[in-house]
């Protein structure tokens, strides 16, 4: 498939095993605040230039076949930044779709998304609505957005989901078991992450895939977010590949 993705990042797959590429890596991208506060830029800078670096991450986790991506990208909890910086953010978002959708869809990109959608502005909706729509049929990377997304509020919205289907006999309570309560949530058809990024130096989950991160290998960095590279990307993989994973066992 010819790639015609801009892209910034040479791959050195050397560097890499390609038999233990992670399934699916999910990304808190933290930091742009701090990166704009840096440069004495407003703090909508530093979102922009997050959107930017976002190309070389998701072109090289396509190249080199991961085949989920799951991204950060606005928690339940950001509701409570300033609502100039909260309309920002959701202007960029619908800017994004509306100005990447093609180039991700010619690349056999499936855009998803995760968080409870209902409670995003209806401009937003119907822009997540198209894209999805539009690159429903590809089976290349599956990139999740996580908007207005929280693990607790997950999690409370499958148990009522699971509540509706126990009423009505679906299913019977005896046969409730973690695989099926995951079905029950926004990642119903993903497999947990494998590998778990957070950049920009804070070391916590804030409210990301708090049941689907059981066993996922955690990886951080101090870069900000709009530094982060397909290179560093590259990295975390790598180190991925050192890890013994054991799941309880020996
Ligand atoms: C991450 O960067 C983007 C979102 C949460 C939407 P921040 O905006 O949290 O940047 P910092 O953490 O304040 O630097
Ligand atoms: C997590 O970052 C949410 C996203 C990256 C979208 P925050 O910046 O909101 O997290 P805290 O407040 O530092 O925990
Ligand atoms: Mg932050």
């Amino acid at each position: 498939m010819m790639n015609i993705f801009k892209k910034k990042t040479i791959i050195d797959s050397s560097k890499i095993d390609n038999n233990k590429i992670p399934n699916h890596i999910a990304i808190i991208m933290d930091g742009n605040g701090r990166w704009a506060k840096k440069r004495k830029l407003p703090r909508t800078f530093g979102h922009r230039a997050g959107v930017e670096a976002l190309r070389d991450i998701i072109s090289t986790a396509s190249e080199i076949g991961v085949k989920n991506l799951t991204l950060y990208a606005f928690s339940t909890e950001n509701w409570n930044r300033p609502k100039e910086e909260v309309s920002a953010l959701m202007e960029l978002l619908v800017e994004y779709l509306k100005k990447e959708v093609e180039e991700l869809n010619k690349n056999n990109v499936k855009i998803n998304t995760i968080g409870d959608i209902e409670g995003m502005p209806d401009y937003a909706g119907e822009e997540i609505n198209n894209a999805k729509e539009l690159t429903k049929g590809n089976d290349g990377l599956a990139v999740n957005i996580a908007l207005n997304y929280g693990g607790r509020n997950e999690i409370i919205r499958g148990i009522k989901k699971l509540h509706k289907d126990l009423v009505e006999n679906k299913i019977n309570v005896e046969d409730l078991q973690p695989n099926v309560f995951s079905s029950y949530l926004d990642t119903a058809n993903i497999s947990d992450p494998d590998l778990l990024i957070r950049t920009s130096g804070e070391y916590r989950l804030s409210n990301f895939l708090l049941w689907q991160c059981a066993y996922t290998e955690f990886w951080f960095t101090d870069k900000y977010w709009p530094d982060f590279t397909g290179q560093d990307l590259i990295l975390a993989i790598q180190d991925y590949q050192n890890r013994i994973r054991r799941y309880g066992g020996i």
